[in-house]
């Protein structure tokens, strides 16, 4: 226990440490939490009006979706929308083929909607780390989770999709924002809670974003205001500053998967990698002969095969899990394998703790009170995430009183928000 609690007040402090590295100008360029500017200036007013498309791409789900935000009294937003897969051959095929086939779903749902020949605004939500320069152009970094696109790194995506819709010949759309899911949600929060200024994600992937003050972020010019940072915390880790937290089990996720040595925060602490830390420790075992008479099976051998549904399942039925806790026990293991589920909570918790503290001591408080907008799998369908994570943030961030609001609508809501400022910045500047 007590092992535990320094791990996550160390977690929390190389965090701090890592966020201004990212925010400085001097040393933002090797920085491993990179904290991207967005050019979201403010969180949304209930002055923002008219109809979007909005994209989602890079969680579980592919969706279009068509949002009408009216504003004034009677404010209302009403959203229609449809999932489409993405195979697994697209995801890591030819970029050409990852657009070609958004594009495709594009059509077809503007189709589902009779819409076709309407020419509206678009905000893309693309939950993978971009360099923007403005509100419309972002440049792939480098691509996390699960998808390998050849082509598209060092490539500005609004442009990838803008030259799809092209060679597609078929509507026009005008790509106004691209928005990271964070972003998304924090806005799709916000537009309800005012107070909402901080956006998290534990799900596929894990990653944070706040209002930051524009004199802090010195890559950016001007100092007057906030501007929201996309942190992509999920590489919080790549520099080396957490090896002395990360088993052999998480050694292994990290060699086995698509990006190795990156993201090595996010494989601690999030949904697509939860279950493979599992995986690896009951191949272990079954190595050492404690499991199946030491016979690996091919199924074991299956990358991917332990989804972080299963643990949510295993660890919702109470006497299953003290039973396998007590053999874990016996086997003299359970600190090493006790509960991936806890230590993922925890260091996601010192994560959102070194933000939340940040943004008090950016505004001079002994006292905060902010809320945070929450989306992804993870938080919402795991029996525990949630409350271990809620009860890490208070333990660590004492002097911030912190509210959790669950997004209910997706990040495409806050998509279509920020499109719609897109839109009236365009035409004051025109
Ligand atoms: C969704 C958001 O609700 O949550 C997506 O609309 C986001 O933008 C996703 O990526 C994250 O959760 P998961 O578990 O699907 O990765
Ligand atoms: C990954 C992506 C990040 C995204 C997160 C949650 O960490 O790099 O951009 O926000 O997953 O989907």
């Amino acid at each position: 226990e007590q092992a535990r609690q320094i791990q996550q007040t160390l977690a929390e402090f190389r965090m701090k440490v890592e966020i201004e590295r990212g925010l400085k100008k001097d040393s933002h360029k090797d920085a491993t939490v990179k904290m991207l500017p967005t050019f979201v200036r403010s969180t949304p007013d209930g002055t923002e009006n008219g109809d979007f498309l909005a994209l989602d791409l890079g969680g579980t789900n592919f969706r279009v979706l068509l949002v009408k935000i009216r504003s004034g009294k009677r404010r209302s937003v009403e959203m229609h929308n449809k999932i489409y897969a993405i195979p697994i051959e697209v995801m890591q095929g030819t970029g050409e083929e990852l657009f070609d086939h958004i594009v495709h779903c594009i059509s077809d749902f503007l189709d589902y909607m009779g819409m076709k020949s309407a020419r509206l605004p678009l905000g893309f939500t693309f939950s993978f780390p971009c360099h923007q320069t403005s509100l419309d152009a972002g440049i792939l970094v480098t691509w996390t989770k699960g998808f390998k696109a050849t082509d598209c790194e060092g490539e500005d995506v609004v442009e990838l999709l803008r030259e799809a819709i092209k060679r597609k010949e078929e509507f026009e759309l005008d790509v106004v924002a691209i928005v990271n899911d964070t972003v998304g949600t924090m806005m799709t929060c916000a537009y309800e809670e005012p107070t909402c200024e901080v956006g998290l994600i534990a799900g596929t992937g894990s990653n944070a974003c706040y209002m930051e003050e524009m004199k802090n972020i010195e890559i950016v010019p001007g100092t007057e205001g906030r501007m929201c940072v996309n942190m992509e915390w999920g590489a919080f880790g790549d520099n080396g500053c957490l090896d002395d937290i990360r088993t052999t089990y998480d050694q292994a996720v990290d060699e086995n998967s698509l990006n190795e040595g990156k993201q090595r925060y996010e494989k601690m602490c999030s949904g697509m990698y939860l279950g493979e830390i599992v995986r690896q420790i009951l191949i272990d075992l079954t190595k050492r002969g404690f499991l199946f008479r030491g016979q690996i099976s091919e199924t074991l051998k299956t990358r991917g095969i332990f989804e972080t549904k299963f643990l949510s399942q295993i660890e919702s039925d109470r006497l299953a899990l003290l039973q396998v806790r007590a053999i874990l026990q016996q086997l003299g293991l359970d600190s090493t394998c006790d509960d991936m589920s806890r230590r993922a909570a925890q260091l996601c918790g010192a994560g959102m703790a070194a933000v939340v503290d940040k943004i008090r001591e950016n505004r001079g408080l002994d006292h905060l009170d902010v809320t945070v907008g929450v989306d992804g799998t993870l938080y919402k369908l795991h029996p525990h995430f949630s409350r271990i994570f809620q009860q890490t943030v208070k333990e660590l961030a004492p002097k911030c009183d912190v509210n959790f609001l669950l997004s209910e609508d997706g990040s495409g809501k806050g998509a279509a928000l920020i499109t719609a400022v897109g839109c009236r910045q365009r035409e004051l500047e025109a």
